[in-house]
């Protein structure tokens, strides 16, 4: 996203920058369709939600989505749905839908496809298809094909950037030191009572983590971004990142040479001349501090353009408003479990659901595993 930075809020604050009030998070459920949430615009600041499945549980509520009659009927219900929706979040939210696809006289039904290509049509950008693997599913007889153990989530935005994503926060928590990818094993939770088809906890943290802002202007609605900057740190578990480091304290060298290497970029020939930011139009100052670098590092050198980096603030509106939590709205809500996430990590969230609380949610046509 493009903000403005007006005032970055390093971890110290400032004497001259005022703390702005951040209110407490809320958790509300309310009774209804998903097709017309009971919400104005600017309720919520994304959807995650996991509707059922086409043609598998049968939750017996009047107006329920699921039962419809052919694939692309099914798939028109989500349709509805996502078009409310959309009036209700900001511009730079998100949506996210967990759906499985359903075996329709012997072929895959493929609702999750029908669902990016009509919606990508109605002009949503389809950003993303995360494959969640799942470690076992509902028990399946069929001998002539192999058992299904994963399903989709499916992030859909309504405008092609300018999203909030915090890819950074996702994958200090989820990335294991690489770049996150789109296949996520999560098992099933196990503790189903008496609705079978909840999602696991996990997977909306992932989510909340990746498109729920933490705070968000009360004011003038904008979320903040974390300001990320590279360190002259190395990850000091690799052989080679510390030797690296050894060979800079023996010989000295400052900040200032670490900060010229990262410049420099591995190379300054070749292909990496058209790729790496900086290469071949750093000052000349930069360039003799990048040499000394490399006559003491030799191939060390490549370590510090492999630096960590690290949270030095947040973006701040400068709006004199109290910030308040990134909301969340789940309206397939089930059992609850995206106001649980959201709860365990200090975002709001909204939940509805056709179904009242207290009607049972035991299904009564069994189908699979939605
Ligand atoms: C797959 S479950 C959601 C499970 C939930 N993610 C959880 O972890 O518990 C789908 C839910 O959608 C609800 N539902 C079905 N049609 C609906 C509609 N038109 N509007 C709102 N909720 C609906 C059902 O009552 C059911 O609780």
């Amino acid at each position: 996203m493009n903000l403005q930075i007006t005032t970055p809020v390093e971890a110290e604050n400032t004497p001259d920058i005022p703390e702005r009030a951040v209110l407490s998070p809320f958790s509300k459920m309310l009774f209804g369709d998903a097709r017309r949430v009971p919400l104005k615009p600017g309720d919520a600041d994304m959807v995650v939600t996991s509707p059922p499945y086409w043609l598998k549980r049968d939750y017996g509520v009047e107006g329920q989505i699921g039962q419809e009659t052919t694939a692309n009927a099914f798939v028109q219900s989500l349709l509805d749905c996502m078009e409310n929706w959309k009036s209700v979040i900001p511009k730079w939210g998100s949506v996210f839908i967990n759906i499985g696809d359903t075996y329709h006289r012997g072929s895959l039904a493929n609702t999750p496809g029908r669902l990016e290509i009509a919606a990508q049509d109605a002009g949503w950008t389809v950003r993303n298809r995360i494959i969640w693997v799942k470690d076992a599913g509902m028990p399946d007889p069929a001998k002539d094909r192999l058992k299904s153990r994963h399903e989709y989530i499916i992030h859909f935005t309504p405008q092609r950037r300018d999203y909030y994503y915090d890819q950074f926060g996702y994958a200090e928590k989820y990335g294991n030191g690489t770049g996150p990818s789109d296949v996520w094993q999560i098992g099933l939770r196990r503790d189903t009572s008496n609705h079978l088809a909840p999602y696991p906890v996990e997977l909306v943290d992932r989510l909340l983590s990746l498109a729920c802002p933490e705070q968000v202007c009360t004011c003038c609605g904008k979320p903040r971004e974390r300001i990320v900057k590279r360190t002259n740190k190395l990850d000091g578990g690799r052989p080679q990142a510390k030797r690296a480091m050894e060979l800079a304290e023996e010989h000295g060298l400052t900040p200032a040479h670490i900060m010229a290497i990262q410049a420099t970029g591995i190379s300054d020939a070749g292909k990496a001349m058209r790729v790496q930011t900086g290469t071949g139009r750093n000052s000349a100052s930069v360039k003799v501090l990048a040499a000394e670098a490399k006559a003491v590092l030799g191939g060390y050198f490549r370590e510090f353009t492999f630096a960590k980096r690290e949270t030095i603030g947040w973006t701040d509106c400068g709006c004199k408003a109290p910030f308040r939590p990134g909301i969340v709205l789940d309206p397939f809500m089930g059992t609850g479990t995206t106001l649980r996430a959201a709860g365990d990590i200090g975002r709001s969230a909204i939940g509805i659901d056709l179904a009242q609380k207290s009607e049972s949610k035991r299904p009564t046509r069994s189908g699979g595993t939605r």
